[in-house]
């Protein structure tokens, strides 16, 4: 039997899986690793909490296998965004500055103004957000000058473990692109945004396409990890390009739906188009010679956690949803918005705020449940909307969901009637390591391409159609639109008071 290795660094932990070649779980674990917010604002890990979480998880996983030589391929992926900082000799320079870190919007404002809003988005795919990683890198030239000094090498998380198992300084393309260095169109550095922030060219590490072999692994990282020696390490990708891969959604038409702690709708496309107003990110694909575009909610199901942690502690997710079902669409005038962590897509604005607006004395707990998964589902349509919009929105055929959320069957069929299409549930326990694994089985010979890969391994469940409910959203829907802009100006007030 031959094995692939899908290693993940997420926000929370650090994940190492196998699978076989038939794409069956033969093991998976995960070590959490901590976060720090030393500053509002602020969001922070250390990069060797990474790499001692992914070694004791590459041992358990390897402990359940007969034979660790039989792993074809290893494929990263992780939290993207992050800034890791290395000098010369390869050590970690100051703490990871994470994905969710929102101190640099002056440095944003500033490569706005440099490159201008038209060409930044024309080049890079995107706006210039707070998370993105050149801002980061101008933040630490500003603020920590010593450090900046010394930097000889630029990473993104999932990267530094790539250095640590092979010593080579590489990244994928997918998470290339959400540096916002990368010309995505020709999918290589954009020297002319590298060059008019100053940035100096050779930090950037080679970029490789997903499936594309990167190094091998080293002695020194196999004697701390019981690996063999010698086995190869693909790209791979970003969590979203990655979790994409592994839920089959590599070609024009076959959407994902995430519904975890953020929602993203991820939507492949075979030619490079951006968004005007890039309030679509658009990236590069962990499948060679792709790209995509995605919308991102920040607090989806981490919106119903929220509400459920505060305002019905104890209560599994399970029985509190189903008491949603019986309350009409539109939860009787209650319109719920979920920007509880600021929002990204459509409104990219680190102020913006959660409400529940249109309460009465008539609504019960059932009522803001239901609004709080209409809510998360109108604000994912609206990034579904601008796909449909799009160059993507043409082929849209098939819309696969995954995710926590994707388990409650009341939120199954609010996603479908919102939506106004039909939904098909992926059984994607395992996530982004699934997709990267997936992607070490394409570099390693086991499967000829990603959607080969793809077609032979993922797991399709439930369809859901869009039922008797659907036309009774849009009143409902227009007006969770409308709120955005009018409310503004208060989530603005509330941030100075
Ligand atoms: C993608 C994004 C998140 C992070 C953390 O743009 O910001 O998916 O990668 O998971």
């Amino acid at each position: 039997m031959r094995y692939l290795l899908g290693l993940d660094v997420s926000t929370t932990g650090s994940k190492a899986l196998l699978i076989d070649e038939r794409g069956a779980v033969c093991a998976s674990h995960t070590t959490p690793h901590p976060s720090h917010q030393p500053r509002p604002l602020w969001s922070e890990q250390d990069p060797a909490d990474w790499w001692s979480g992914i070694v004791q998880s590459i041992r358990a996983a390897l402990a359940e296998i007969d034979d660790p030589g039989a792993i074809q391929a290893i494929g990263l992926t992780g939290q993207m965004h992050g800034l890791v900082c290395l000098d010369a000799e390869g050590n970690v320079l100051r703490p990871a500055i994470l994905w969710n870190d929102q101190r640099t919007q002056a440095e944003c404002d500033e490569i706005t103004e440099t490159i201008g809003a038209r060409r930044l988005i024309e080049l890079t795919g995107n706006r210039a957000l707070t998370g993105f990683t050149a801002p980061k890198i101008l933040w630490v030239r500003k603020h920590e000058p010593d450090v900046y000094a010394k930097i000889a090498h630029i990473l993104l998380p999932k990267d530094f473990i790539r250095f640590k198992l092979t010593g080579e300084y590489a990244t994928d393309l997918a998470g290339a692109a959400g540096t916002l260095l990368l010309n995505v169109a020709r999918r290589e550095w954009s020297s002319e945004v590298v060059d008019a922030l100053g940035i100096p060219a050779e930090w950037l590490p080679p970029v490789h396409e997903g499936p594309q072999v990167t190094g091998v692994v080293s002695a020194a990282a196999a004697e701390e990890t019981g690996l063999r020696a010698g086995t190869p390490v693909v790209g791979g990708g970003g969590d979203q390009a990655a979790q994409a891969t592994g839920v089959g959604a590599v070609e024009p038409g076959i959407v994902a739906l995430t519904v975890g702690t953020s929602g993203v709708v991820f939507a492949p496309l075979a030619s490079y188009a951006y968004e005007p107003d890039g309030r679509l990110h658009a990236f590069c694909h962990a499948v060679p010679g792709h790209w995509h575009f995605m919308g991102v909610m920040l607090s989806a199901a981490g919106s119903l956690q929220w509400y459920r942690d505060t305002l019905c502690p104890g209560e599994e997710f399970g029985p509190l949803t189903e008491e949603a079902a019986d309350v009409p669409p539109g939860a009787e005038g209650l319109t719920f918005l979920p920007y509880l962590t600021g929002e990204r897509t459509p409104h990219p604005d680190p102020l913006a705020r959660g409400a529940f607006v249109g309460l009465t004395s008539r609504h019960t707990r059932k009522h803001m449940t239901r609004a709080v998964l209409e809510g998360v589902a109108f604000g994912l349509r609206d990034s579904f909307e601008l796909i449909k919009q799009s160059d993507a929105g043409r082929y849209v055929r098939e819309i696969r969901v995954s995710g926590g959320g994707a388990r409650s069957a009341v939120w199954r069929q609010i996603f479908a009637d919102v939506f106004g299409v039909p939904l098909v549930v992926v059984k994607a326990l395992e996530g982004a390591a699934y997709g990267a694994a997936l992607l070490a089985g394409v570099g390693g010979g086991v499967w000829p391409d990603v959607p080969t890969a793809a077609r032979q391994t993922v797991e399709l469940g439930e369809r859901v159609e869009p039922g008797a409910n659907a036309g009774a959203y849009e009143a409902a829907y227009q007006l969770y639109r409308d709120l955005y802009p009018l409310l503004k100006p208060v989530f603005e007030r509330q941030a100075e008071i």
